[in-house]
């Protein structure tokens, strides 16, 4: 691909997201325009690969750029379509990575061909899934280069818009999640029997990795995994019934809450984006 690819936003993920692109060579560091608020991050992350380049502000980066990566926090969203609206070009791809800014906001604030995706942390290693969520204005040519260059970064997947939220919170939180769980495993253990928390970790970590692989190159699914290590009456069996009576409950509380809070910053965004992009 020879586009010139521009990010707005080099905090935590359009910093993974810049990395990933060049280390699975995807992109070229000269293919890559930066633009941050705090201009030493962006000089910092163009520092680690020469050739990069940054723009004087978003307007100018816009300007010049065929894809636009907008990398920011929901909050940000007005003041960057404000900073890009009139310089955003019909031709030009516009890329959110933010879950409550909607597609059809962002169509009502800038000309461009507009799409949603959610990347992954996991994208640093990269593998996981990259969410992608098409606007009404991509070509199948747009869809088709999008998706190529996503998936050198991990595996992209087209999801509707109104499961963007429940499909972020696997593909997206899911490693903080997961992190979390792992860590409580370990904790419960050590307090439990003493264990020491390097020896625990240790096991865990590995054996986190090893069942990922026996589920994605083992041919084994998530049911015929426990019905494996299970035996009737066994220990594992008394281990998987406490935990489908206890940890359900709690399942369903974080999806209740994740979505209640989406909900509420779906509304707050669409407020703050009233008129946005007509000042650029
Ligand atoms: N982190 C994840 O795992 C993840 C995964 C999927 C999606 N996302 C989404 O990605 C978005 C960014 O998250 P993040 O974790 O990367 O946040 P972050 O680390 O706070 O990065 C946001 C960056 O945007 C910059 N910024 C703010 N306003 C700007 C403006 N007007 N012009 C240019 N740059 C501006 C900030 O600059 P300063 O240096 O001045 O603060 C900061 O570097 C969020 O909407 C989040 O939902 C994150």
């Amino acid at each position: 691909m020879n586009k010139l690819v521009g990010f707005i936003g080099t905090g935590s993920m359009g910093q993974t997201l810049v990395e990933a692109l060049i280390r699975s060579k995807a992109l070229r560091p000269s293919q890559i325009l930066l633009s941050n608020r705090t201009r030493s991050k962006a000089e910092s992350l163009a520092e680690s690969h020469p050739g990069i380049r940054i723009a004087e502000n978003n307007a100018e980066l816009v300007r010049k750029a065929d894809w636009v990566f907008l990398c920011v926090k929901p909050r940000d969203y007005r003041d960057v379509l404000d900073e890009i609206g009139g310089r955003a070009g019909k031709e030009q791809m516009i890329i959110s990575i933010t879950s409550p800014v909607m597609i059809r906001d962002l169509e009502a604030a800038l000309p461009s061909k507009i799409a949603k995706i959610i990347p992954s942390i996991t994208h640093a290693v990269l593998d996981g899934t990259c969410l992608f969520i098409p606007g009404s204005r991509l070509t199948l040519r747009d869809r088709e280069e999008l998706l190529n260059l996503l998936s050198a970064i991990g595996t992209p997947l087209e999801i509707d818009e109104r499961h963007c939220r429940v499909a972020s919170d696997l593909a997206s939180c899911g490693p903080a999640f997961l992190a979390r769980f792992l860590e409580q495993l370990a904790r419960a253990a050590g307090e439990v029997t003493g264990l020491p928390r390097d020896t625990a970790l240790l096991l865990i970590i590995r054996m986190a990795l090893g069942t990922a692989r026996m589920l994605t190159e083992g041919g084994f699914t998530l049911e015929s995994l426990q019905e494996r290590v299970a035996v009737p009456g066994g220990i594992t069996r008394k281990g998987l019934d406490l935990l489908e009576r206890e940890l359900d409950p709690v399942l369903i509380r974080l999806f209740r809450l994740t979505h209640a809070k989406f909900v509420e910053d779906v509304e707050k965004v669409r407020q703050s984006l009233q008129g946005a992009g007509s000042k650029g």
